[in-house]
């Protein structure tokens, strides 16, 4: 099974600038949980956004311009050249060679349309925000089946102390 996790406004916002628009401490803490001992799969572009190494994770960080990409921890791993398909079928061969428990794709915009059609189950956190100047968006389009799927809420935090509240859903193939 391959999951994908997101963080979104109401117009399915995903960034601006190559940084995220809201961030809560509790949905941080929902990250960490549906990506630990995962291979995590993520575009250059978020990958350069992270402020720190995601440790116990191994990340794919995909990019046609391998060359001079700095690692944030040794055990991540940089393809290019790699179709979708051969992305997959690397991450899944890494399960049992790592000891991980399953597969995750962490964006950004441009990634999580690439894989769409490899992903079973979904988890959306969805801000109570929304930010015309946003500038990555998640492709809701190309999740519409899923996202018409089992849908199960997860956790509701409602906006206290200057920060942002949001539902997270996780959403599986019927
Ligand atoms: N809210 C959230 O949950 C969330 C999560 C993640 C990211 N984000 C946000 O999303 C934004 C970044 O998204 P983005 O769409 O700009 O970029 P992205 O999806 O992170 O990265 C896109 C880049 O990945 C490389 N790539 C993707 N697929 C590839 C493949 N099969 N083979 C080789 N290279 C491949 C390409 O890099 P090259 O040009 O180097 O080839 C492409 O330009 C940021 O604002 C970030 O903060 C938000």
């Amino acid at each position: 099974m391959i999951k994908a996790i997101a963080a979104v406004g109401q117009a399915y916002e995903l960034g601006k600038g190559n940084e995220l628009l809201w961030t809560h401490p509790e949905d941080f803490k929902h990250f960490v949980n549906y990506t630990r001992n995962h291979v995590v799969i993520m575009g250059l572009n978020t990958y350069r956004s992270l402020p720190k190494a995601l440790k116990g994770r191994t990340v794919l960080v995909l990019t046609s311009h391998p060359n001079g990409v700095e690692l944030l921890q040794d055990s991540d791993i940089v393809l290019s050249g790699f179709t979708p398909d051969r992305v997959v079928d690397y991450a899944k061969s890494l399960l049992n060679e790592k000891g991980h428990d399953g597969v995750v794709v962490a964006g950004g915009g441009y990634v999580y349309g690439t894989f769409a059609p490899y992903v079973d189950e979904l988890s959306l956190t969805y801000f109570e925000a929304s930010d015309k100047n946003a500038d990555a968006y998640f492709p809701a389009d190309q999740y519409k089946t899923l996202l018409k799927g089992k849908v199960q809420e997860l956790l509701t935090i409602t906006g206290a102390d200057n920060k942002v509240g949001f539902v997270i859903k996780s959403y599986r193939a019927n």
